[in-house]
């Protein structure tokens, strides 16, 4: 199933079975992200099995020091108290000693859970195919790297520790009052009852706010992130007083439901310590009545308030973490779901290896469509030899960029097989296949670093002297040379900052470095200005001597070397010849020509 078929939001409204698979999918996840740290969590539960075993003795050696000691030392005798005294006092360091202990172990413990994820998501969104990515916004996927790992971070850097120290720490408590006294201990117990009441509503009452809260703050980042990634448009079209109420109606929503959040917990918090409060009061009446009678020993009693107290202490940060709980598990369900997206291009399982492509691309039988309903290149037959220069042109929307995603397998056909020298795209080892097809589109994009490390990306092994030889052969190496620190200069820090013109040159460089057998350019000459185009021009000609290149442009300009034309039109290669033949005949071609030749005298 796939989660990330909904454009913007997020979805909310799964079927029971969905939400089962999904459930089962977050715990799958877990399981396999707990499972290298199994010898380490026995060992924390070792550690604070024992931590809070000594916290919870405190209270009974007092009994025992009040009941036995006391008498003993007004006999005369103070050895027993003396030992009780040593003992409360080993129990209280080894207490905090092993506390500290379990805080260290569970951090690491959560620490290498995150780490693990952090990376697995990261992996994983990059592997995934560009169908994803055309899909599932930049703004979503940040938010799965930061807020998403931020709930999980909390529920174990605290959730979980105030859950296992709370319960162990209740439970120890229970146990501790029942041995002491089992009428206080009864006491306690008919105290579960409204406990459990309140805490059954806050947590019902709390599970859709806190829901409420989530995509409150989800619709923040969002917008927040929309803006900024579109803030050229947004100054250009004037479009910030809208933001701006946008912006402020969505923060007024998220400050109205943390606003009802916070008026739950004044209701839980007060209810609790009034619980707690009768239940002391109960306790000490009842122990009272029976110190009269002599049934009970007043350390006895001591130890049972001390207890009674002392055990609604975690319930707070219990019901705490059923809200940290909620967050994370919904968290892990959106992580999970974007882990469990396979890539819509799978690496080949048998890949056929291709050490030196020659560049005979052939299409048989190619249909293509992005979503089942809409075909956008119906069935078609098309071949490339080798050293061809093909010029594919077409109206906006007729499909180039398509087949070209098709050509560099960023895609797979619906129907049919792609081949490279006979070898489908689909089995050609993925090196391989990168190695020998090469896209350079419009958005050429820079990564951090310097000029020459952004022309190595084409081939790592390159020397330097490659590098400004390809720098060179594309034009580049004059405006480079001319940077603040030439070759060394930053490219995405102040004063290394291109222009598109010269960005595409840095990425022609980078292609031409490849010297891949298929070198598709998609548009991609586009922000050069005539003499740089020319000047490219040149270089092309020289540079695709030897290899298939397509060449997808508006300018005809750019047409002019190439040694073959495909026009398309509406997914269809509509006229398909040498650039004299289809220019001397009837067609779109010729008159796109004419046209052109026209405008320019
Ligand atoms: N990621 C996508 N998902 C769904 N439909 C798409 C996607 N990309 C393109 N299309 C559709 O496919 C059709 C062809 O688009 P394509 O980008 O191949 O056109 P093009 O010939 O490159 O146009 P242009 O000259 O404007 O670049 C268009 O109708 C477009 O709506
Ligand atoms: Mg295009």
């Amino acid at each position: 199933m796939s989660v990330y078929g909904v454009q913007g939001e997020e979805r909310n409204d799964f079927t029971k079975k969905e939400s089962r698979q999904i459930r089962s999918r977050s715990l799958a996840l877990l399981g396999s992200l707990m499972r290298p740290l199994r010898v380490r969590v026995i060992w924390m539960s070792i550690v604070v099995i024992v931590a809070v075993g000594a916290q919870v003795a405190g209270p009974a050696l007092i009994a025992v020091g009040i009941d036995r000691g006391l008498p003993a030392v007004v006999a005369g005798d103070w050895a027993p108290l003396y030992v009780i005294v040593i003992a409360y006092l080993v129990t209280g360091v080894v207490g905090a000693v092993f506390i500290a202990q379990y805080t260290v172990m569970s951090a690491r413990i959560s620490q290498a859970i995150l780490i693990d994820l952090r990376k697995r998501v990261f992996l994983h969104t990059q592997r995934l195919s560009l169908e994803f990515h055309e899909k599932y916004t930049s703004g979503r996927i940040i938010s799965r790297q930061t807020s998403d790992l931020d709930a999980i971070r909390e529920l174990l850097d605290s959730g979980i520790n105030s859950l296992i120290q709370g319960f162990l720490y209740m439970l120890f408590i229970a146990v501790a009052l029942f041995s002491l006294d089992w009428v206080s201990g009864v006491v306690l117990f008919g105290s579960l009852v409204p406990l459990w009441i309140l805490t059954r509503w806050f947590q019902l009452r709390s599970q859709t706010m806190f829901r409420q809260s989530r995509v409150a703050s989800a619709r923040l980042i969002v917008s927040f992130v929309e803006t900024m990634t579109g803030i050229r448009a947004v100054k250009a079209f004037r479009k910030q007083k809208r933001n701006q109420a946008e912006f402020g109606a969505q923060v007024e929503a998220y400050r109205k439901v943390n606003n009802d959040v916070i008026q739950l917990f004044g209701i839980f918090d007060p209810g609790l310590v009034l619980i707690g409060n009768v239940t002391v009061a109960v306790v000490l009446l009842v122990g009272g009545f029976r110190v009269a009678e002599g049934q009970l020993e007043i350390g006895a009693l001591l130890a049972a308030l001390l207890y009674t107290r002392r055990f609604f202490d975690p319930m707070e940060e219990m019901a705490m973490f059923y809200n940290s709980y909620q967050s994370a598990a919904a968290a892990l369900e959106k992580i999970s779901g974007v882990l469990e997206e396979k890539p819509s291009v799978p690496d080949p399982v048998d890949p056929v290896d291709l050490w030196e492509a020659k560049g005979n691309l052939c299409f048989k039988g190619v249909e293509f469509a992005y979503a089942a309903d809409r075909v956008i290149l119906p069935k078609f037959d098309l071949s490339m030899t080798a050293g061809q220069t093909i010029a594919l042109v077409g109206s906006t929307g007729a499909g180039k960029s398509t087949l070209a995603k098709l050509m560099s397998r960023f895609y797979d056909p619906t129907e049919g097989s792609i081949t490279l020298d006979g070898v489908d795209l689909r089995k050609l080892h993925p090196k391989d296949l990168r190695r020998a097809i090469v896209m350079v589109t419009q958005e050429s994009y820079l990564f951090s670093g310097t000029v020459a490390d952004n022309v190595w990306i084409g081939d790592p092994e390159a020397t330097f002297d490659d590098v400004v030889r390809a720098t060179k052969a594309v034009g580049a190496h004059e405006f480079i040379e001319a940077l603040p620190h030439g070759y060394d200069t930053e490219v995405n820090k102040r004063g290394g900052r291109v222009s598109a013109g010269q960005r595409q040159l840095i990425s022609f460089a980078r292609a031409f470095l490849a010297n891949p057998a298929v070198l598709i350019l998609d548009e991609a000459t586009s922000s050069l200005d005539i003499p740089s185009e020319r000047l490219v021009q040149e270089a092309l000609q020289t540079l695709l001597a030897d290899r298939t290149a397509v060449i997808i442009a508006h300018r005809l300009s750019t047409v002019a070397i190439a040694d073959r034309v495909l026009v398309m039109e509406h997914g269809k290669v509509v006229e398909d010849g040498t650039p004299e033949e289809l220019i001397s005949g009837t067609g779109r071609f010729a008159k796109l020509h004419a046209a052109w030749r026209d405008s320019l005298v």
